[in-house]
């Protein structure tokens, strides 16, 4: 079968990461969170005591550590400097400062890079997902998806994942990052033109994985 390169784009709670892996372990893909290597290096600068509001201290310090994703579906790893930091990278802190980390442009240069790295390796292809891979980290993507949902299906999701966490409050953050993730100024979330966009408000996820997959494989 050809290698595929899949970009999926969206907001946060669309089901960016159940689809994204799913597709890409029924076809033998490659598969790479975006969202968690910045995740990564913010919780780096936290736990190295750097200010994640100093915009000039995060880019001084952002080459530092050494981030390292595995890309199999069924198991995703992420390492900091050796250590796993799949748990710590999912704490309501980095979730915060996330969105401030993420819009400094040498945080962006860096990460883009290692993003590029691993999608040119590889061989059977990839389904990278994220805020701006389908605009900027891989323009050139075979398909591009752009998922979106209603800011209460979105809620709705994430609190029953954050396991009962109050549906409102999380709306309310929810909104708050994607706001800050749109209006950034290098590379903000944002639909390239060629995108399809799949609205999954009203879908179930075999629904939206089912899409993805017919999209794909009209492609290769
Ligand atoms: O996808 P996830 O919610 O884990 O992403 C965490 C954060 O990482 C986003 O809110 C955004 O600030 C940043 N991000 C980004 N570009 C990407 C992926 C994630 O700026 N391609």
């Amino acid at each position: 079968m050809e290698s595929v390169i899949v970009a999926i784009d969206g907001p946060s709670g669309t089901g960016k990461s159940s689809t994204s892996k799913a597709v890409a372990a029924k076809l033998g893909l490659s598969y790479l969170d975006t969202g968690a290597q910045y995740r990564a290096i913010t919780w780096w600068m936290i736990s190295n005591g750097v200010d994640v509001g100093d915009a000039v201290a995060v880019a001084d310090a952002a080459a530092k550590p050494v981030i390292v994703s595995g890309t199999d579906p069924a198991r995703p790893t992420i390492t900091v400097d050796g250590a796993d930091a799949s748990g710590p990278i999912r704490t309501e802190e980095v979730t915060s400062k996330v969105s401030a980390v993420s819009a400094v442009p040498e945080v962006r240069r860096i990460i883009t890079e290692l993003q590029r790295t691993i999608a040119r390796g590889a061989e059977q292809g990839i389904v990278v997902e994220g805020r701006d891979i389908g605009t900027t980290v891989l323009p050139d993507a075979d398909l591009k998806i752009f998922l979106t949902a209603s800011p209460e299906a979105r809620a709705a999701r994430r609190s029953g994942e954050l396991k009962g966490a109050d549906v409102h409050a999380t709306k309310q953050a929810l909104i708050k990052r994607d706001a800050a993730d749109s209006s950034r100024t290098t590379s903000p979330l944002a639909k390239a033109d060629d995108a399809v966009e799949v609205d999954t408000t009203d879908l179930t996820l075999d629904q939206v994985i089912e899409c993805v997959v017919t999209l794909v494989e009209e492609k290769r």
